[in-house]
């Protein structure tokens, strides 16, 4: 776990290749055991490999362009009925996913949705929602990108963790 921890990084350059079934399913039941406050699991995940549905989400602003790229997209959706945590619940799902994905020596990338805007009248969320028919009800948090790296990056070092940000018993003693 640790080397994961240490290594991790978002990779936003795939090859080609699709992943066998067993491979999406071991991802997928990983996310599926994230903990989540009061064990409701709000969460709902739409799995996109269809190309040119991966295309059509790679518009759906700036920062998502690689998505057309990867083998996979997982929507990472929350029903705000189930649970008032539910922004917290599928982070830490969409989490999961970006570490199991490094375990299984892929790469991903977190590409943000909720609170961003596609054009000025439809935010981020509506066109992700209209793409792929997905209820009102559920809120539309972001999209885990997934494929067979083809970059590599160097891990973080040290130096650049700010560990001045970490304070013993009381704040900046
Ligand atoms: C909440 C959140 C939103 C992010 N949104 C995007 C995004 O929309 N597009 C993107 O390319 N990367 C996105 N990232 C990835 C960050 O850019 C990345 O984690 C950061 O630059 C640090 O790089 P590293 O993950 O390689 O350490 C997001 C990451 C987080 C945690």
């Amino acid at each position: 776990m640790l080397d994961i921890l240490y290594r991790r990084r978002s990779i936003r350059k795939y090859k080609s290749a699709k992943l066998d079934v067993d491979t999406v399913q071991r991802l997928l039941k990983a996310a599926l055991l994230s903990p989540s406050s009061r064990g409701l699991r709000p969460w709902q995940f739409v799995v996109v490999d269809d190309n040119e549905i991966l295309t059509q989400l790679a518009s759906v602003k700036k920062g998502a362009g690689f998505l057309k790229g990867a083998a996979l997209g997982i929507v990472i959706l929350a029903d705000p009925a189930i649970s008032d945590v539910w922004i917290e619940d599928a982070s830490i799902a969409a989490t999961i996913l970006h570490l199991t994905s490094e375990s299984l020596g892929l790469g991903s990338c977190w590409i943000q949705i909720r609170e961003r805007q596609f054009t000025e009248t439809e935010t981020c969320e509506q066109y992700v929602r209209r793409t792929l028919g997905i209820p009102e009800n559920l809120k539309v948090v972001s999209i885990i990108s997934v494929g067979y790296p083809d970059e590599s990056k160097s891990p973080h070092i040290d130096s650049e963790l700010g560990l001045d940000k970490v304070h013993l018993n009381m704040f900046n003693q």
